[in-house]
């Protein structure tokens, strides 16, 4: 079970140059986390993906049951953001 995964996620400022290429991430509940990475390493890059504000990514984002992706509309982003994880 995972609360959080990214799966195939690419995001990017300029599409010719990628700051995150095809990365999987995977969460498991009960634990804690740190995102590590040198500077400009794209750290805030993907937590503002998971805020909603970078919607400049392909793959996707899943929180718990909520798969969340390019095309995902803003309700459904609305209810991922409602959830209490
Ligand atoms: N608004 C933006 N427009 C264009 N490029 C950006 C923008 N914000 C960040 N970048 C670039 O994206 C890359 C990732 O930046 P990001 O801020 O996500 O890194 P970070 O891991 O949070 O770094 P730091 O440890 O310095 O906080 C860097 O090369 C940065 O220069
Ligand atoms: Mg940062």
């Amino acid at each position: 079970m995972t609360v959080l995964e990214f799966e195939n996620f690419s995001t990017w400022y300029n599409k010719n140059n990628l700051i995150l290429e095809n990365i999987y991430i995977s969460l498991e509940p009960g634990y804690i986390y740190g995102l590590l990475g040198i500077n400009g390493a794209g750290k805030t890059t993907l937590l503002n993906t998971l805020t909603g504000s970078n919607r400049s990514f392909t793959g996707s984002l899943k929180i718990e049951d909520i798969k969340i992706t390019p095309n995902s509309n803003n309700d459904q982003w609305y209810k991922c953001k409602k959830k209490d994880i």
